[in-house]
């Protein structure tokens, strides 16, 4: 085993659900009305991209132009930024600080792959940078999940053959992305959501390193 790479947003701290707030209050600004069902599909998904799935909804993808779009884009990004400037420490989901330190005694590299652009400022809200041998760039990142890209970034960024990899993610898109890059994928979450993935556990308090990696022997042989 080389690496473990890390989505951030739904499996280091919660912030999924401040993405969510956020979207909800600029979807409320234009008169659209979203639910956790549908934030279920924003998931992992670039800040553009999730605007646009928001107008889909109600078929008015068309009624505002690009500028316009990234206007709306960087309203949400300004509410999400307030959210965030709360996150400390005492954010990090249980099990993980556990996992990130049983994962560098073992010398197992550590990567993050997330969509967001606010990654770095949440990793360092939450005083985890130092344990990341490499945090890809979402801004450098053309493509969104489920699209492989990041990951490969990580994978690239940390030196690593993707088979001897594990990727942790709570959404569906990051699941296919994972599964996409070669490395063995590792769902959080509802298992309806994230079946496609190799190993699911409901909550990060499942995350136990030795499973993990009895798993992945298990996938491979
Ligand atoms: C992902 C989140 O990690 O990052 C998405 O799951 C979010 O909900 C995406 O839209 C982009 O984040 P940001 O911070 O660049 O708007
Ligand atoms: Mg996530």
């Amino acid at each position: 085993m080389e690496a473990f790479i890390f989505d951030l947003d739904g499996v280091i701290t919660d912030t999924a659900h401040y993405h969510y707030i956020a979207w909800k209050e600029l979807a409320k600004s234009i008169n659209i009305d979203i639910d956790e069902k549908f934030n279920e599909s924003l998931k992992g998904i670039s800040r553009l991209e999730s605007l646009e799935s928001i107008l889909k909804l109600k078929g008015r993808e068309y009624d505002f132009s690009y500028e316009e779009k990234v206007i709306l884009a960087n309203k949400k990004n300004d509410y999400y930024k307030e959210l965030i400037k709360n996150v400390t420490p005492k954010d990090i989901l249980p099990g993980i600080k556990e996992l990130l330190n049983e994962t560098k005694d073992k010398g197992i590299k550590i990567g993050l792959a997330s969509a967001s652009k606010n990654a770095d400022a949440v990793l360092q809200n939450l005083q985890l940078k130092d344990y990341f041998d490499f945090v890809a760039d979402a801004s450098k990142c053309t493509q969104s999940k489920p699209n492989p890209e990041i990951f490969l970034m990580a994978i690239k960024g940390l030196n690593v053959d993707p088979k001897d990899c594990i990727g942790f993610e709570d959404a569906s898109a990051g699941i296919e992305a994972i599964n996409s890059a070669n490395m063995y994928s590792v769902g959080i979450g509802d298992e309806n959501v994230l079946k496609e993935a190799n190993y699911i556990v409901k909550n990060t308090t499942d995350l136990d390193f030795n499973t993990l990696i009895k798993k992945y022997i298990q996938y491979y042989s």
